[in-house]
């Protein structure tokens, strides 16, 4: 299986509910649904004669073009083309010449939203190109690092060992057991010859016992040691590589570190370029210049925040979504979130009544932290934005309570895409009323 096969499956058998060993779980949803509608592959359209006045129901035509903007936007898939992964190209230079010709790890890190799936799967078409065997998985609390890479090498393709070895390879595998160590993992891999492995362990930030960390770093380290053919590409938050070289220190002179910092705003732009195309909805100059500020980098909100305002354009007809629509749609996507993070929102709403200090100072704040999400050394060093100069956290930002927390003396937002939102609050259409009604919305 190759990569992007392997990448769609895995996403389908996400959604699908099947388990890690591929058996069946609740539904029967075919394996490439996720890339299974395009436009041209829309079942015929048949006319029915009204029988009542319509109601409130989009009609097929409204329908389609709604979709049209959700697929274009496309927020909750990473990016499936080269060409939709914009400013990165340096992220992925880097991480297919430290991985593919230098031989090293690679360590992709960055906030929530930042990009690191579609760097990573952008990264596996180009090796997957070159003829390099790319393996994909999630990583999940709880597995136990024999079950975690038996998962992998039960997708090794025979065809990797020599032909008169392909039994006793497969009689390994199948032995090897939750228990087995990273000693057992590596003579297992010592019988891969024919071209590289890469294995990339995505959300590697969700394993949190030291000793997994420990054993990921042993078989890093005892790979690297054997020369053998075999990669590892782990991708989580800023902490993936503080937690795997914590155990084997030596490991720094393997790995290839890829930060995915907030990105300019021009790549920002070019994403936005390519939604709009993609669905034939505009951005006024200004709706742009609203949407990059509110961003901070960060092509998840982009798109997200985008999808609303082309929505809102839509619902009126228009081609070309202006900052009114964009404000609305700031208010809307400010909505959705606070269903899923009710008390954020709400200590974001009384954030702007005031109720905790001056509200600029807030936002100065969130917007700092926002862009300086993935601020920790190396991101520094590689990011392309110019530093802001520090804002200092407001006084009475302690009493947001869990909504923010201190980690290495630094003060972030516990949800990490939250900076955003508070951002998006102040400039969403309802922000003037929300300062006046004491958080209530009209
Ligand atoms: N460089 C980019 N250019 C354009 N769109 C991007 C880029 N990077 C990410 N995106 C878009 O941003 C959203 C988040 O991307 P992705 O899922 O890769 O982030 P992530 O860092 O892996 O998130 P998580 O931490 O939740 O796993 C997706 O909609 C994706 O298509
Ligand atoms: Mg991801």
């Amino acid at each position: 299986m190759g990569w992007y096969e392997s990448v769609t499956q895995f996403a389908a058998d996400q959604i699908g509910g099947r388990g890690r060993n591929g058996e069946a779980g609740g539904s029967d949803l075919p394996d490439n649904l996720m890339f299974a509608r395009t436009q041209d592959e829309e079942p015929p359209h048949r006319a029915y004669e009204p029988v009542a006045p319509m109601l409130a129901i989009p009609s097929r035509l409204e329908t389609t073009a709604i979709d049209q903007v959700y697929m274009a936007f496309d927020v909750s898939q990473p990016v499936g083309q080269p060409d939709d992964l914009r400013g990165r190209d340096r992220e992925v230079k880097a991480l297919l010449s430290g991985v593919l010709h230098r031989r090293n790890h690679g360590i992709v890190s960055g906030p929530r939203g930042s990009g690191k799936t579609s760097l990573v799967r952008v990264f596996g078409q180009y090796a997957d190109r070159e003829g390099v065997v790319v393996l994909y998985s999630a990583c999940d609390d709880g597995t136990s690092f024999g079950e975690l890479i038996r998962s992998y090498l039960e997708q090794i393709p025979p065809a990797m060992v020599d032909p008169g070895m392909v039994e006793l390879f497969e009689q390994r595998v199948i032995s090897f057991g939750a228990d087995s160590s990273p000693y057992q993992a590596t003579g297992v891999l010592a019988m891969l010859k024919y071209s590289q492995l890469v294995v990339v362990l995505d959300e590697f930030d969700r394993i949190t016992e030291e000793d997994m960390h420990d054993k990921i770093s042993s078989l890093l380290k005892l790979v690297s040691d054997a020369r053998l053919p075999v990669r590892f590409v782990l991708v989580g938050g800023n902490s993936a590589f503080a937690d795997i070289v914590r155990a084997h220190p030596s490991l720094m002179r393997h790995i290839t570190r890829v930060s995915t910092a907030p990105l300019a705003n021009e790549a920002i732009e070019e994403l936005l370029e390519r939604c709009s195309q993609r669905c034939g909805i505009d951005f006024s100059e200004r709706a742009k210049e609203l949407l990059e500020e509110v961003a901070c980098g960060s092509p998840y909100h982009a798109r997200l925040f985008g999808m609303h305002g082309a929505l809102n354009a839509l619902a009126e007809q228009s081609d070309l979504a202006d900052v009114s629509h964009v404000q609305h749609g700031l208010d809307e996507a400010f909505e959705e979130w606070s269903l899923l993070n009710p008390h954020d929102a709400q200590n974001f709403r009384d954030v702007l009544r005031g109720r905790f200090g001056n509200p600029t100072d807030f936002v100065a704040f969130a917007r700092q932290v926002a862009w300086h999400n993935a601020d920790d050394d190396f991101a520094r060093d590689w990011k392309m934005q110019p530093r802001h100069s520090d804002v200092a956290p407001p006084t009475g930002l302690t009493q947001l309570g869990q909504t923010v927390q201190v980690v290495d003396d630094h003060v972030t937002f516990r949800d990490a895409t939250a900076p955003q939102f508070l951002v998006a609050l102040n400039h969403a259409r309802g922000s003037a009323e929300l300062r006046m009604n004491g958080g209530n919305r009209a």
